[in-house]
């Protein structure tokens, strides 16, 4: 689909459309010598000045107890090993703008605990608003563990920053608590001295581009709307799937889970945004109403529902063929106990009982250590009426999709059918892509301009409030309570690098569903056919790809067979079996198999069989022909890659034969 952009409003932040800046004020990072603040908040600084959307009168304190100067604190920020050099993510490095920016950064330490310190503090940042004529602006970031941010709140309001001229903002960092006690307790101690209006509280995920992107989908397009209800929605499905393990989170990360580190915070804000009904405006608070109404429409599990509706899991180690450890398991990860029960992956269904949804099933998943990092929103309209199309050559009829992905690669997706061209009335899927990168300059932001940028204009639509914290917990809070009270008996339950747990392919499959994968470049590019392929051959291929199911011991290849096709495990395992009848190889989720049968049609020298029922992506030679006849461009590179990977010489007639 061609996309062409007609400009209506002022929103988004690329300075060619609104020249507005933020709003004069002083930084004030608590935590400033951490992760967040180097690797995201300074880029995200860095990428306002870059785009001239950051104040002139503005200046950064840095706080932190670990006592360093100034100069120290500057030093390291720029470091080319840990520093902006390696965290921005722009294609070219802007020194002049840099050197301005980092001009702007002081720094002081301080005991979270202790009074006498904040007193200090508010004299710097008088001495800074002064110089840098911030007009009283201060915005108070909470990049600490959450145990201080109680501390902090009072001290800062006893040091007597509340006072004085201009406004004065509290930004906290997730986790707003770990379960809903924990939740109230820290609402109870932000409200003991600050207001509500004061406190900005960030999920990350609103930060995307993709996923403010739904609000304006849902409301500027007047397509949409009257089918965004039960009467016309089948199911939908949110994906958060990462291939990344714990990493060296695990002490962190054993106290959380994947509810309380995706489900219970991001996903539940996308599904508010997605499921919210109209707000009256786009003024904060209408919105955040409306997301509130919504989470707390969501069904609260008794622990028998939580027990049908819900599934968990635990990443084991990935092997090699000899059966030796590739990769550890969750339970070796650095801080991660022996027998930890704690979930890397869940699946579930919740239900929102209201007159929109009722009756609607809403599938999330989530985990780590999966064979794809990708993020998806996936609303599957309800069938057309296969009846009518007896009598033709059509014997199933797949739902619309409307597909939005949030990452790696940002877009939408609406998938239909259409009559292949010809004298039999045949169809096949097709689409309308809206790929961001097409229509706009690809997003190069980390999530964190906006919300800082938001948060200086006094701007709170991105950020969530008390209540919708709470309503997210009273749904999720029963989900973990079963868990604590049942602990898995199977973890570890999933190979890293696979679709996790069989049970969340069960969970949705008995409803007569299936998840919605959507392979995306990444993936592709891990045959050494697609390696570093155009993003239009990609995308033209992942277009043309098709599933099938196949049964435990049932053929895909035949050796001697003239192969035809490519295949992609999307979950499953099969084997490649000789002429002897050994097994020389044993494939799982995410791995390829076939691919040189695009390329020419020769015999297959191997037998493949499936060891499990497993699901499959296709690709048939016949596609593949037909996107090269299209792009004509891609055949030289194609011949290319079959010589230097596959050391095998094709004509041009070889690929383009089917
Ligand atoms: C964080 C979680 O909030 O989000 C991490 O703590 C997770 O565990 C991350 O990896 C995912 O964020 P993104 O932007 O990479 O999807």
């Amino acid at each position: 689909m061609q996309t062409t952009t007609e400009r209506s409003g002022t929103s988004g932040l690329d300075s060619s459309e609104t020249n507005f800046p933020s709003k004069p004020c002083i930084l004030l990072i608590f935590g400033a010598s951490g992760d967040l603040t180097k690797r995201l908040l300074v880029p995200s600084l860095y990428n306002l000045a870059c785009d001239g959307l950051l104040a002139e009168n503005f200046a950064v304190l840095g706080c932190a107890t670990r006592k360093i100067t100034t100069d120290e604190f500057r030093e390291k920020l720029s470091g080319a090993e840990d520093g902006i050099r390696k965290f921005h993510t722009r294609p070219k490095f802007d020194e002049p703008v840099w050197d301005k920016l980092i001009s702007k950064f002081h720094y002081q330490s301080a005991a979270f605990g202790e009074l006498e310190d904040f007193k200090k503090l508010k004299e710097k940042v008088a001495e800074l608003d002064a110089q840098h004529q911030a007009g009283g602006n201060v915005i108070f970031y909470f990049a600490t563990s959450p145990s201080f941010f109680g501390q902090i709140c009072e001290n800062l309001f006893k040091a007597g920053f509340k006072e004085g001229p201009g406004w004065k903002r509290i930004i906290v960092e997730k986790p707003f608590g770990t379960d809903l006690e924990s939740a109230l307790a820290l609402n109870k101690e932000l409200h003991a001295n600050w207001d509500e209006s004061q406190i900005y509280r960030v999920d990350h995920y609103l930060g995307k581009e993709t996923v403010q992107n739904l609000l304006a989908f849902r409301f500027a397009n007047g397509m949409f709307e009257p089918l965004w209800n039960k009467d016309h929605i089948d199911n939908i499905q949110f994906n958060v799937c990462e291939e990344v393990d714990v990493g060296d989170r695990g002490g962190y990360y054993d106290t959380s889970g994947v509810m309380r580190d995706m489900m219970q915070n991001h996903m539940f804000q996308m599904l508010a945004y997605l499921c919210m009904e109209p707000p009256s405006s786009f003024e904060p608070d209408a919105i955040r109403n409306e997301k509130a109404k919504v989470l707390n429409s969501v069904r609260i599990y008794t622990p028998e529902e939580v027990e049908k509706n819900f599934v968990r899991g635990q990443y084991g180690a990935s092997l090699n063929a000899d059966g030796t450890v590739a990769k550890p398991s969750y339970r070796d990860a650095k801080n991660v106990g022996p027998e930890s029960k704690t979930e890397t992956f869940a699946a579930g269904k919740l239900q929102i009982d209201n007159w929109r949804w009722e009756g609607v099933p809403i599938y999330l998943r989530s985990g780590k250590a999966l064979w794809k990092r990708g993020t998806e929103i996936v609303v599957e309209f309800k069938k057309a009426p296969a009846p009518i199309f007896r009598g033709t050559r059509v014997s199933e009829l797949a739902p619309n999709r409307l597909i939005f992905k949030v990452q790696p690669y940002q877009g939408i997706e609406l998938r239909f059918q259409a009559k292949i061209p010809g004298p039999t009335l045949t169809l096949q899927k097709v689409d309308m892509n809206f790929d961001y990168g097409d229509a706009f300059k690809a997003s190069r932001y980390t999530g964190y301009e906006v919300m800082l940028y938001s948060c200086s204009h006094g701007d709170a639509t991105l950020f969530s409030r008390s209540d919708l914290v709470v309503a997210a917990w009273q749904v999720a809070q029963p989900i973990l309570d079963y868990w604590k009270s049942a602990p898995a008996k199977d973890f570890p339950n999933y190979p890293r690098g696979s679709w996790g747990p069989v049970a969340a392919a069960d969970l949705i499959e008995r409803d007569g569903r299936a998840w919605f994968e959507v392979v995306t470049r990444d993936v592709l590019e891990r045959t050494p056919l697609f390696k570093g392929g155009d993003p239009l051959l990609l995308n033209s291929v992942i277009k043309a790809l098709y599933a099938c199911s196949v049964e435990a011991g049932e053929v895909i290849i035949q050796k001697g067979d003239l192969g035809k096709h490519m295949y992609l495990i999307c979950r499953g395992e099969v084997e490649v079996v000789d002429a002897s009848g050994a097994v020389t190889a044993t494939l799982k989720d995410g791995d390829f198999f076939g691919e040189t049968a695009l390329l020419m049609s020769t015999e297959r020298t191997a037998t493949v069989r499936a060891k499990i029922p497993s699901n499959l992506f296709v690709l048939n030679k016949a596609d593949f022909a037909r996107i090269l006849r299209d792009h004509q461009q891609f055949l030289d590179v194609i011949q290319k890659v079959a010589k230097e990977r596959y050391d095998l010489a094709v004509s041009k007639d070889h690929v383009l034969a089917h």
